[in-house]
């Protein structure tokens, strides 16, 4: 029984079709009754099988709905106008009838209400089957807003302490594979909605290859060209954003972990962009500066220092320490010569001390500025005052002094210092009007640090 309503389901696609060509059909010659005779015979003839062929795709799209794992919430308005256009249409068969109760009602009511719900209907049953902007997609192409992830969950400030499978993956899959891998519809007897589940795999075996991640077979589906059969998602579903393929690969090469953070596996903003909750300033400075030095780049990159541009073809660069933490204030010198370029620098757990603050305070078009668990106290951190771009500064962990804090307040374009320390509730030590308040985060909602925090990648 279970398999016929599964084959009758799987003919709603099929069947949806009639209606709308017998409804559009009886419109256009609704329209042209008075130039087509005999049109009463005509019309109620094709509203009759109008309203036979609505109620079968209502039925079939009932069964397709019960056996094939859709969610409820998803198909809620395509089955309301569907039902909606059944009324319409057996309304309409018994109006041309000359139904007493359907007389009540006028004839443009009908037309018109027909006319719109079957195109809701047939709009919103597209977007099931293809994704909520497939009308829209090809224009935002256009317009080269599709490279986006549609999904930003990650906030700026805390992404690294997220745990990657579930602050991260879960998020991206669930959008775009669970729809067809999951209990109720496993595609390839593959379900994807949890991690055991992708630890399972298919009727194929393993997607996710522990000793040798980079043949996995997930990656392997992702990376095929949209036109091959065995690509993944399928062509014509709600394709994967080149930014989520990175994540997945990235990921799957690091050994696909459940439970390590985004910070364990070196996961930075850049890579992370697309899924950060955006604040609604532009953030970098607009500005025209020749490319950076190609030498220092590539030197600064063999001691393991992270840097990349913040965003594609632009010369503002990220600059991250994380995987060389022996960085000292002596090295600053040798990024001078990007002293322009450098927008967004991350020195955390590095060696630097209060004297960093002479040589940050020539970085003139820094926006964003990260200490967390330096040795610093704040000495000398006026200099700062000169940088005319700087937003975002974070001192966690620090040995700041409360007297940084008045000199911090004063710096005009700063949007938010974080400033918590673990041991010291630095906020009960000054006193500041709420207006300069809210421009400090003392964080003491954080968790206090762990000890994965200070591993090194
Ligand atoms: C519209 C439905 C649909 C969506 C969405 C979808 N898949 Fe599939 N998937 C299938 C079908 C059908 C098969 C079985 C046919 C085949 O192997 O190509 C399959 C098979 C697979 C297999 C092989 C399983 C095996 O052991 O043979 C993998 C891996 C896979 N999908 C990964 C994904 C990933 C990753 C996503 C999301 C990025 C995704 N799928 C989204 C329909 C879908």
């Amino acid at each position: 029984m279970d398999i016929v309503l599964t084959f009758f389901g799987r003919f709603h696609p099929l069947l949806v079709h009639l209606p709308i060509g017998f409804i559009l059909m009886g419109l256009l010659f609704e329209c042209y009754k008075k130039k087509i005779q005999p049109a009463a015979t005509v019309l109620k003839f094709i509203f009759f099988w109008a309203s036979v062929s609505s109620l079968l795709s209502i039925v079939s799209g009932i069964f397709q709905f019960l056996q094939e794992g859709y969610i409820w919430g998803n198909i809620q308005g395509h089955f309301i106008a569907g039902v909606a256009t059944f009324v319409l249409t057996l309304g309409f068969y018994l109006f041309l009838k000359g139904n007493v109760f359907a007389l009540r009602i006028p004839r443009l009511f009908y037309t018109l209400g027909l006319f719109i719900s079957l195109m809701i209907t047939g709009h919103l049953g597209g977007n099931i089957t293809h994704g909520d902007n497939h009308l829209t997609e090809p224009l935002e192409a256009l317009v080269g807003i599709n490279n986006k992830s549609e999904v930003r969950f990650l906030n700026v400030d805390d992404y690294s302490r997220q745990k990657v499978y579930s602050g991260l993956i879960e998020p991206i899959l669930s959008k775009k594979c669970v729809r067809c891998h999951n209990p109720k519809k496993a595609k390839g007897q593959l379900q994807m909605h949890t991690y055991a589940a992708l630890q399972k795999g298919g009727k194929n075996g393993i997607i996710l290859d522990f000793n040798s991640p980079e043949s996995s077979e997930i990656l392997n589906r992702i990376h095929l060209p949209e036109f091959e059969k065995k690509h993944m998602p399928p062509r014509a579903q709600k394709q994967l954003t080149q930014a989520e393929k990175d994540i997945i690969n990235y990921w799957v090469l690091k050994g696909a972990p459940e439970f390590k953070t985004l910070g364990e596996l070196g996961f930075n903003e850049i890579q992370l962009n697309s899924f950060m909750v955006q604040e609604n300033e532009e953030v970098y400075p607009s500005i025209e500066l020749d490319l950076p030095d190609k030498k220092t780049i590539d030197s600064l990159q063999s001691m393991g220092i992270l840097i990349t541009p913040v965003k594609q073809n632009s010369n503002l660069l990220f600059l991250s320490t994380i995987n060389y933490k022996a960085f000292s204030d002596n090295d600053l010198g040798l990024l001078a010569s990007l002293n322009k370029h450098i927008v967004s620098i991350d020195l955390s757990d590095s060696n630097v001390t209060d004297a960093v603050f002479t040589s940050l305070s020539k970085f003139s078009n820094l926006v964003s500025i990260k200490l967390n668990r330096t040795a610093i106290s704040g000495q000398g951190i006026d200099q700062l005052s000169k940088l005319d771009n700087l937003k975002k500064i974070h001192l966690i962990n620090t040995n700041l002094k409360s007297e940084a804090i008045h000199i911090i307040s004063g710096f005009k374009p700063l949007i938010k210092a974080f400033v918590f320390q673990f041991n010291r509730d630095l906020r009960s030590e000054i006193s500041l009007s709420p207006e300069i308040l809210v421009r400090f985060d003392f964080g003491n909602y954080l968790l206090e640090d762990l000890p994965s925090d200070t591993v090194v990648y």
